[in-house]
């Protein structure tokens, strides 16, 4: 049978857990061959175990140019192409006010969230421009429309950069049949909320978008027929916490 993702690879960055390993799924599921990248080898193993032969695991820090550049290489040396790249490893940190950050922390944020996402954006972006044809998703966050406390000034500040480099992709490269989403997601289920201060009840963990929910959507997005570009999307728990706490106080 036919799958409509047939033929078409994808790489899909922090695919160890979350919304990357739920991505992935979804698009192999849909025929698509899958790279799984992140820092821990053993996390993409055990994805890559779940969806089979579509997948090939190239660990790397996202945050490091060169072995980004690698792994973009490595696609192109076996597939000989690249035609989705959902854009999502990202992290936070625990100190998220400004009277607990650090330049360190900051740095990591802006390298983990910004300039990874820059890295990869660039690294495949010659191969779809070969091909005249590619999906790009990057997964930043309602913090990268929105400023509140609960996601820190570091992060909310990388995450606002990873939309605005999203439009930018399309301002240049959609005459080259590029299209590029910047994904905001609310509040997700995922192991990154283990970096919460404050720990999240098993009602308000139920009430969250599951990864899935976002597997469903990427796999949306990767499947517009090429002259329709999706250039932002916001996915949110339909109980949204920020919004509950703002009528609550009566803002
Ligand atoms: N969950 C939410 O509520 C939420 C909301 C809005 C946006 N987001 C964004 O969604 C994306 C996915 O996060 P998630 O919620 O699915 O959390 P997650 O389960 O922690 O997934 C993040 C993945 O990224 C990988 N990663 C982190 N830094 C990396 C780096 N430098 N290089 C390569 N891989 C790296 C991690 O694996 P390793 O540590 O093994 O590398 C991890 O598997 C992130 O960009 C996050 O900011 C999440």
């Amino acid at each position: 049978m036919t799958k409509r993702l047939d033929g078409k690879v994808a790489w899909v960055t922090g695919a160890g857990s979350g919304i990357g390993e739920a991505a992935a799924v979804a698009l192999a599921a849909a025929g698509a061959t899958v790279v799984l990248t992140g820092r821990t080898a053993a996390k993409l193993e055990a994805v890559a175990a779940q969806i089979g032969t579509a997948a090939h695991v190239e660990a790397a820090d996202m945050a490091d140019a060169a072995a980004v550049a690698r792994v973009a290489e490595a696609i192109q040396a076996r597939f000989g192409r690249c035609d989705i790249l959902v854009n999502n490893a990202g992290l936070n940190i625990v100190e998220r006010a400004w009277t607990k950050l650090s330049p360190e922390g900051v740095r990591e944020l802006v390298e983990g969230n910004l300039m990874s996402a820059f890295h990869a954006a660039i690294a495949v972006l010659p191969m779809m421009r070969a091909q005249g044809d590619g999906v790009m998703i990057h997964t930043a966050s309602m913090a990268g429309r929105n400023v509140s406390p609960m996601s820190g000034p570091g992060y909310t500040a990388a995450k606002h950069a990873v939309v605005a480099m999203s439009h930018s992709i399309n301002v240049e490269e959609c005459a080259n049949g590029i299209r590029s989403t910047a994904m905001c997601p609310g509040e997700v289920r995922t192991p990154i909320l283990d970096k919460r201060p404050n720990k999240l009840s098993e009602q308000e963990l139920g009430e969250m978008v599951q990864p899935q929910d976002c597997g469903e959507l990427v796999l949306f997005l990767a499947t517009r027929p090429a002259h329709v570009c999706i250039n932002e999307v916001w996915i949110t728990p339909t109980r949204n916490r920020g919004y509950l706490a703002q009528v609550a106080r009566k803002l």
